[in-house]
């Protein structure tokens, strides 16, 4: 049976991962949870891009060899991914053997089919950066400027991907696949791109200018471009060339990547090269194209000092709480800004004080009226809101709107809650011949409660499994079971428990501050509440 497959980005390891990175990983995990919840068989890859010169250089910076910095960073990185509770299926890391010989196949057979050619290139070359410069990178004096350092003549071999002979196929692939890039309008930025495309690709670096990347197979005196072996993870990690049924029940894939990677990597070079290798129009993938997490307006970037590490936001707020708020907040496909404060309010208002708050006060007067006990009524007022609310949740989680979904489950939390307050369980229960009436008001809470956590479970897993643990509801998580009336007659609930402790601030003038610089007096603090 055919499988979902969903693949990220995989990170550079010059530097620790940031809160960019983990945006990503969770809205591909997010994604991928919701196609298990489905049913469908999900193969969810993402990982680690190690080779090439900024991991070189950093590792000399740092004065450690280069494989021993690879293992520490990429060691942060899983460890991130773990504390994020990420649920994929296979790790790509690229010094793996595996990726190295599957890299090293194609290479070999593009070059058998004279996709490759070698060619000396005379240009100028920023001796500090260590590539070639282009007109592009000249200032408005028409000189380069002091970032490049020393820029020298310089004439050097490399290999050539013959990537322009690719352009009139592109354009007419992106034509008639015009779902291939999502949102629509970064297609068309494609489409203009390619529009463009009238050089070939070098893809090769002589060793004696950079050592750490996978040796060509039919010259040794070079490795490969980093590019040209980091888009690869996508099939060596699924399969290709090694075990053909698998690879033919995953691919093609789902690419999450950031903005900044479409343009020429992934829409134009990796496209061609797919080509190139013999995949068919149909075996093409597509691409969901995120835009980038902000801080105070600014892109993460170390000369600003404004990088931010996850690990702060997890520890002090709680996995969940980022997790809800990053997908909450963030409209796929545009920027976001990353703020504690924002952080705090939706996390405050809609999972404490609403999804909490319904559960616990359900639970606790079903127990305090009922013993716990439920009894299925038809009466109650919330089933067809709650069933037309996760008709609405799976619209946009299909089109990949995890915002929108998010919204409309918080606008049934606070229908439930206002359905309480309406409905005011306790009157009923001081007065006598209100059973019927108060078992139906309360059947339908919990079975609303149900169903929202069946719906937040791909965005909070540990959230959704407490909420039905406290349900007593043991059957299967899966979107199928979202349907009205499964909590059968006399069943028995669990107690209510408090799920999201509020997040109390003490100077909250300063919660706006990241988490790592908050003086500890402003720390926040968890509150034990429903
Ligand atoms: N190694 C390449 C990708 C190779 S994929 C075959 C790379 N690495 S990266 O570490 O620079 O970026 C990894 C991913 O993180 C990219 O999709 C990038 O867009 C994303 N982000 C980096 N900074 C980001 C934000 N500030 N916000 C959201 N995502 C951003 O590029």
């Amino acid at each position: 049976m055919k499988s979902f497959f969903i693949t990220t980005a995989i990170d550079y390891t010059n530097a620790p991962p940031h809160l960019g990175h983990a945006y990503e990983k969770i809205l591909a995990d997010v994604i991928a949870r919701y196609h298990r919840l489905k049913g469908d068989p999900t193969f969810f890859l993402t990982g680690v891009d190690q080779h090439g010169q900024k991991v070189q250089q950093a590792a000399q910076r740092e004065d450690i060899p280069v494989e021993k910095f690879v293992d520490q960073t990429t060691e942060k990185f899983l460890a991130l991914w773990k504390k994020l509770d990420l649920s994929y299926d296979a790790w790509a890391a690229t010094t793996s053997p595996l990726h190295k010989t599957c890299v090293r196949k194609i290479l070999q057979t593009l070059y058998e089919k004279g996709e490759l050619y070698k060619a000396s290139y005379r240009g100028f070359y920023s001796v500090r950066q260590e590539q070639f410069l282009t007109d592009k990178e000249r200032g408005p004096d028409g000189a380069f400027g002091p970032e490049w350092g020393e820029v020298i003549e310089l004439e050097e071999e490399n290999w050539y991907f013959r990537l322009a002979r690719y352009r009139d196929w592109l354009l007419a692939f992106l034509d008639t696949h015009p779902a291939c890039v999502s949102p629509g309008f970064r297609q068309q930025e494609l489409r203009n791109a390619a529009e463009k495309l009238s050089s070939d690709l070098s893809i090769s670096r002589p060793k004696s200018r950079l050592a750490w990347g996978i040796e060509l197979p039919f010259d040794s005196s070079c490795v490969t471009y980093v590019w040209f072996d980091a888009l690869v993870n996508y099939i060596s990690f699924a399969g290709y060339l090694e075990d053909d049924v698998a690879f033919r029940e995953r691919w093609p894939a789902l690419h999450v990547i950031g903005k900044d990677i479409l343009i020429p990597a992934h829409g134009i070079y990796w496209l061609a090269m797919l080509k190139a290798m013999g995949f068919a129009d149909d075996e093409m993938p597509t691409f969901l194209v995120h835009g980038y997490v902000l801080v105070d307006g600014d892109k993460m970037s170390k000369s600003l000092g404004n990088i931010r590490d996850p690990n702060t936001f997890a520890d002090h707020f709680g996995v969940e709480a980022l997790r809800y708020y990053l997908m909450r907040d963030c409209v796929v496909g545009q920027d976001m800004d990353f703020t504690d404060e924002r952080l705090i309010q939706r996390f405050n208002s809609e999972l404490a004080n609403g999804l909490g708050n319904l559960v616990n006060r359900t639970l606790t007067m079903a127990h305090r009226y009922r013993g716990g006990r439920l009894c299925p009524s038809i009466q109650g007022g919330l089933r067809d809101r709650a069933l037309a609310a996760t008709r609405a949740y799976a619209e946009a989680m299909e089109a990949g709107s995890i915002n929108l979904a998010l919204e409309k489950v918080a606008e049934l939390v606070t229908e439930a809650n206002q359905f309480v307050e309406r409905s005011a369980p306790w009157k009923l229960a001081r007065e006598t011949n209100n059973e019927a009436q108060l078992d139906g008001i309360l059947y339908h809470l919990a079975e609303v409660i149900r169903l929202i956590a069946i719906m937040i479970s791909p965005v909070i897993p540990k959230a959704a499994a407490d909420i039905l643990e406290q349900l007593n509801w043991t059957g299967p998580l899966a979107l199928a079971e979202a349907s009205w009336g499964v909590l059968p007659e006399g069943h028995q609930l669990g107690k209510p428990q408090p799920i999201f402790p509020r997040i109390e601030v003490e100077h909250p003038d300063t919660a706006v501050a990241s988490a790592e610089t908050l003086p500890s007096a402003a720390k926040p603090r968890k509150k034990r509440m429903g």
